[in-house]
């Protein structure tokens, strides 16, 4: 193994957001190429881990304030992700179906310990390994203190040499705690302290951002963003900006493929784009009693304020005063928009439909259907919808921020992509929902811009290539030392 990618989440074992679809498929694609990958997260109480086929590796303890912990390293025997999954087994802390909060969506009292205990398994489980990992590919705050642990602390000096790379996929949170909990860590020296504090607490994320050898995140708008502004960090991005790099993400064109997706009904055929929505739209407007002669809206993905869920209930409640459209909304989150969607639903039943949760097979074949992807995000890291929507023929709709600014560009401008805001409000989200409509009745624009997103390449492929360039230059810094 040359690279070991951590995360707290892994299309199909464990889902919350895109850094388990990012964790899914970048190794695999890293070992298309040759660079050979494997992952590891917790095991959790998910279907998909429950039912894997999962054999031994290692069996092991680690040290820790209270004692002994016990704990094992499992690996899913068939390879079925194109890469090697292992799971820490440590069923005290992990065996729990909701990943980072309980399904009743209440916070963890042990959320700390969680993220401490998975870091430490990882360390100790590689403590053992002859021939160690070149490099650790640690994401988002869950697995911010390797990097700083390998290089500090006397328990982990057999891993020295192994190079490190963070990515950030969300840099709002960041893992901070209180100092009064440094007891979960392993034995450092004090002259390492100031690489764990930020702000008089202890910030993952932070302490990644000083120690990792590269940091990276997932898109370089989002990248320029986070120097301005990154919940208290932004200086330290900016001090740091030499190794910081903006690396967009790529998708899974093996999951998402309009031309043999197990989830839709109708398949590409010819490149006849208009000919694949056309019969993707009405079965599912079938399915939901639409009409599929009118414009269909969708938005996929979790309805908190972040995604600019909160906005949607009441700029379609006004668009549909003056027109008529259909939407589909899927996902779960914060009670009040999902209330304000259900209610939504109720008044307007004939055209608003409301599929609280997680599902997706739905979501494929929303991308399918849909004429119009929503993607209001105040902050979007990367953001993969607007990809799969573009992938499926679907226009975008989003506000201009992050990844969405990288990857979608306007009908006004030179190569057309979907819709942007240029703010986030209600207002702003109308406007851009009258300017999707009035494409919409401009048939020919309307397919010719199909015709042209569903040919860009967003697959991994392609983006794989500078995660592939700066491993091999840490590598040479690793031959080096
Ligand atoms: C996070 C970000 C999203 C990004 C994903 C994968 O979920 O919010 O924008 O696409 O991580 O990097």
């Amino acid at each position: 193994m040359e690279v070991l990618h951590c995360s707290f989440e892994c299309y199909p074992a464990a889902k919350v957001g895109g850094l388990a679809d990012v964790a899914g498929s970048l190794p695999k694609y890293l070992n298309q190429a040759e660079i050979s990958s494997a992952l590891i997260m917790p095991k959790f109480d998910t279907a998909w881990l429950n039912q894997a086929s999962l054999i031994e590796d290692y069996a092991g303890s680690f040290r820790w304030y209270n004692g002994e912990v016990n704990y094992r390293v499992l690996r899913e025997e068939k390879n079925t992700l194109g890469f090697s999954l292992y799971v820490v087994e440590l069923d005290e802390l992990f065996y729990r179906k909701g990943i980072y909060v309980s399904e009743q969506g209440y916070g963890y009292r042990d959320e700390i310990e969680r993220y401490v205990a998975f870091q430490l398994s990882v360390l100790n489980w590689l403590k053992q390994f002859e021939n160690k990992p070149s490099l650790i590919h640690a994401h988002d705050h869950h697995c911010g203190l390797i990097p700083m642990m390998i290089r500090n602390s006397t328990e982990y000096k057999e891993l020295k040499n192994i190079r490190t790379v963070f990515t950030i996929h969300n840099g709002l949170y960041q893992g901070a705690f209180s100092w009064e909990k440094k007891y979960l860590l392993p034995y450092l020296p004090a002259n390492t302290f100031g690489l764990l504090d930020w702000n008089h607490a202890i910030n993952p994320m932070a302490t990644a951002v000083k120690c990792a050898d590269a940091v990276t995140t997932v898109s370089n708008g989002y990248k320029q963003e986070l120097m301005q502004y990154a919940n208290g960090l932004e200086s330290l991005f900016r001090q740091e900006q030499k190794k910081f790099y903006g690396f967009i993400n790529g998708i899974d064109d093996e999951v998402w493929n309009p031309a043999n997706d197990k989830y839709i009904s109708h398949h590409i055929k010819s490149n006849d784009v208009s000919a694949f929505k056309a019969a993707n739209k009405k079965a599912l407007c079938k399915e939901y009693s639409l009409d599929s002669t009118k414009p269909l809206f969708a938005f996929i993905g979790r309805l908190v304020m972040e995604k600019g869920a909160d906005l949607i209930p009441d700029a379609v409640n006004e668009f549909l005063k003056d027109n008529d459209a259909q939407f589909l909304f899927l996902g779960s989150g914060a009670s009040d928009i999902e209330y304000a969607l259900r209610r939504l639903a109720t008044i307007h039943s004939d055209k608003v439909y409301f599929i609280q949760g997680y599902n997706e097979p739905l979501a494929h074949r929303l991308y399918a259907s849909a004429d119009f992807l929503l993607m209001p995000s105040r902050i979007e890291p990367c953001g993969l919808n607007q990809m799969y929507a573009m992938h499926y023929g679907t226009i975008p709709i989003v506000n201009n921020t992050g990844g969405l600014h990288d990857t979608v560009y306007d009908i006004t401008e030179s190569m057309p992509r979907g819709i942007k805001m240029n703010k986030v409000n209600a207002n702003e989200l109308l406007n851009a929902m009258s300017r999707a409509l009035s494409l919409y009745r401009h048939e020919p624009v309307m397919n010719s811009i199909r015709q042209e997103i569903i040919k860009i390449d967003f697959s991994w492929t392609n983006t794989v290539k500078p995660y592939i360039q700066l491993y091999s230059t840490l590598f040479k810094l690793q031959t080096d030392i």
